[in-house]
């Protein structure tokens, strides 16, 4: 893409592009901030294909968190927490599903839908590198704040930074999403932190 700036013309590349001009999203009245954020969500692209690895029950995972989330839930395990793995990588047509099918299910405003669902587009699920966890001990507090209330998460507070996993949505975060005690990203790559380096700086952990 080019941009004419007084008689010169800027051609700007992928990264650049994306940044300045986050992608609008069918079916949505609002449009992205001047940050690039579009109902409290940051924009991501979807990692390739190649950078996928399959793990347990049909779950995919960029290879680098992969490995990581291997050994984070090992450590766990050893320790007498069973870890599990409720959501890794959607696609972008999986999220849009997700926002939009359910938005309609439960006759939710798209503001309220953003609260809990990332637009798509805006997931950090679909860079591969974040994680929905379980405590295999607590199913009942499965995605849901409860979770906090569990070994798993007392867990992951005081090992997950050993193993690059970050808490995405913390209580009272400044984008505004709710509260996320089971959503974690990687972060243990030059490439992952760049990836959620605008996140980071929002981040009050
Ligand atoms: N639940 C998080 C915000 C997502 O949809 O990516
Ligand atoms: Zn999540």
């Amino acid at each position: 893409m080019s941009v004419a700036i007084g008689a010169g013309v800027l051609t700007l590349s992928e990264p650049f592009r994306s940044w300045l001009i986050p992608p609008a999203v069918v079916g949505l009245d609002q449009k992205p901030d001047p940050d690039g954020r579009l109902l409290g969500h940051f924009p991501y692209a979807e990692v390739s294909e190649s950078e996928l690895v399959e793990l347990e029950a049909g779950q995919r995972l960029h290879r680098d968190a992969a490995r990581e989330w291997l050994a984070m839930q090992e450590a766990a395990y050893r320790d007498g927490v069973d870890l599990r793995l409720l959501s890794a990588f959607r696609s972008v047509d999986d999220q849009t599903s997700i926002f939009f099918d359910v938005k309609s299910e439960r006759n939710q405003t798209a503001r309220d839908r953003a609260r809990v669902s990332a637009p798509p587009g805006y997931s950090e699920h679909s860079t591969g590198y974040a994680i929905d966890v379980g405590d295999a001990n607590a199913p009942g507090a499965d995605l849901s704040t409860g979770f906090e209330q569990t070994e798993g998460y007392d867990w992951l507070r005081a090992h997950a930074q050993r193993y690059h996993f970050a808490l995405s949505f913390p209580r009272g975060n400044r984008q505004g999403v709710s509260y996320e005690p089971w959503h974690w990203r990687f972060e243990g790559t030059a490439t992952a932190l760049k990836v959620f380096e605008p996140a980071g700086r929002f981040a009050l952990r």
